[in-house]
C-alpha cells in the first residue's frame, strides 16, 4: 500500500478537519499520516509516495513555516507525487472559488515556483465566538468589506464538503493508484 503524508498549515482548525476528510476518504487505499507542518522536522519525508499540503489564509498570507517547509524540500517534493490545497473565505464566492481565479493560491504559486502534480482551493470558516477582540472586529471588517455575514454571535461555514470529497477521489485517482 501507498505511503501518503498529509502536511497541515491551520490557526484556527478548520484546514486539520478538511485534512481529516481527505485522510478518511483514501485511508482504504493508502497509509496515512498527518502531521502539522510545523512539527515536521523529524518526519522522514523520502517514506511517502505522496504529500499533500493544506494551509489556511490569515489577514492575507499563509504562515512563513509553510513557505519555508517547501523551500526546505523542494527537491524532494519535486520527487514525489504531491497535491497542495488552501482555504480561505474569499473562495466562498464562485468567481473566486477555483484553482484558476483565487487570487491567494495564484500568488502561493508565483512565490514558491513549486508545481504540485494536484491543486485544490476550499472555503473555510468563520466562527466569530472563538477568536479574540483583535480578530474578531479584522475579519468582521473584512467580511463586511468583501458583503459576507458579519453577525459575530454566530458561526459560518462556507466548505463545500462534496468539493473535498471529489478533490480526495482525484487524490486517489491520480496520485495513488497508477
Ligand atoms: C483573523 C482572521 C483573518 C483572516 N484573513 C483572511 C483573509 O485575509 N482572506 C481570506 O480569504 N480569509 C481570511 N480568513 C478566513 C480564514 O482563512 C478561514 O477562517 C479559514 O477557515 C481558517 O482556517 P484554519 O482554521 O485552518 O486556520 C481570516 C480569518 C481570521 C480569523
Amino acid at each position: 500500500m501507498k505511503k501518503t503524508l498529509i502536511a497541515y498549515s491551520s490557526t484556527d482548525g478548520h484546514t486539520i478537519r478538511i485534512c481529516e476528510k481527505i485522510k478518511s476518504t483514501i485511508a482504504d487505499q493508502s497509509n496515512v499520516t498527518l502531521v502539522n507542518i510545523e512539527n515536521s522536522s523529524t518526519t522522514q519525508l523520502e517514506d511517502f509516495d505522496c504529500i499533500i499540503l493544506g494551509a489556511s489564509i490569515r489577514y492575507g498570507n499563509h504562515k512563513a513555516s509553510l513557505y519555508s517547509f517547501i523551500r526546505d524540500n523542494k527537491t524532494l517534493l519535486n520527487s514525489k507525487k504531491t497535491a497542495f490545497f488552501n482555504v480561505n473565505a474569499v473562495a466562498r464566492k464562485e468567481e473566486k472559488s477555483s484553482i484558476t481565479t483565487n487570487p491567494y493560491l495564484k500568488k502561493f504559486l508565483k512565490r514558491t515556483s513549486w508545481q504540485p502534480d494536484l491543486l485544490g482551493v476550499f472555503a473555510g470558516k468563520i466562527s466569530y465566538p472563538k477568536y479574540n477582540f483583535f480578530d474578531k472586529h479584522m475579519i468582521r471588517f473584512i467580511m463586511w468589506m468583501s458583503k459576507g455575514p458579519t453577525d459575530q454571535t454566530k458561526t459560518f461555514e462556507f466548505t463545500d464538503w462534496h468539493k473535498v470529497e471529489a478533490f480526495s477521489k482525484r487524490v486517489l485517482a491520480e496520485l495513488l493508484i497508477n
